[in-house]
């Protein structure tokens, strides 16, 4: 008997084939589509709002033009989270926000926490001090994963600032970056080579 398409597996349960790395120029059209796929429900809830195809096609060509950090999460391949930081034009500053989006099949597998893990090591390691996410009252999920990773959550009338403070980065947190990068690097290159 085949294996159930990844989408079909229960939410809640975790899945094995998930890759995380940083992304670039070159894969715009990636997170566009990623962007594109989102449910009208999780639109609202990463943009705080109704977004319209347009609107997300232009948000997602200037996600590489400022000082960004993108790291996505494929599944077999395909772009299913995206999660990113933004500096101003040319700097990272001492303050940052975050945002997350992981397409409706794959929610609830463990890989929205598994990215923002990645942005805020990002941020630590990028002299970023406060990293702060804005969600709406209603999104407990995001809510409870800013609070699991140590924000500090503030209540406006109609959306949650969660603020991760005193970030800085250690030895730990650089290596762990570098043995990332440099591992998918390697993997990538072994995977060219053999064609
Ligand atoms: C919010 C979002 C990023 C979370 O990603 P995810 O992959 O679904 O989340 P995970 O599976 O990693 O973790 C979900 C956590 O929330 C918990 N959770 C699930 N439903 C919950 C609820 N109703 N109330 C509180 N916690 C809940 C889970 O138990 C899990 O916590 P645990 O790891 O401590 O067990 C994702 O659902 C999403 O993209 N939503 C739409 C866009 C959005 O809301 N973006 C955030 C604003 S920027």
């Amino acid at each position: 008997m085949s294996e159930p398409a990844l989408s079909q597996v229960p939410a809640g349960v975790p899945i094995g084939a998930v890759s995380i790395r940083r992304l670039g120029p070159a894969d715009l059209p990636q997170v566009t589509a990623h962007f594109l796929r989102l449910s009208s429900r999780s639109r609202r809830l990463r943009f705080g709002g109704v977004v319209s195809d347009t609107f997300l096609e232009q948000y997602a060509s200037a996600i590489f033009e400022a000082v960004s950090i993108v790291f996505g999460a494929e599944v077999d391949g395909v772009l299913r989270g995206v999660t990113e930081i933004r500096g101003s034009i040319t700097q990272w500053t001492q303050h940052a926000e975050a945002a997350i989006s992981i397409e409706d099949a794959w929610q609830d597998r463990g890989i929205g926490d598994a990215l923002l893990k990645r942005i805020i090591r990002a941020a630590r390691n990028r002299g970023i001090a406060q990293l702060y996410m804005v969600c709406l009252h209603e999104n407990r999920k995001m809510k409870h994963l800013a609070h699991k990773n140590e924000a500090i959550l503030d209540y406006s009338v109609d959306s949650v600032e969660g603020r991760i403070v005193d970030l800085h980065p250690s030895f730990r947190s650089l290596f762990e970056e570098w043995y990332d990068e440099a591992s998918l690097y390697l993997s990538d290159m072994v995977r060219a080579e053999r064609g």
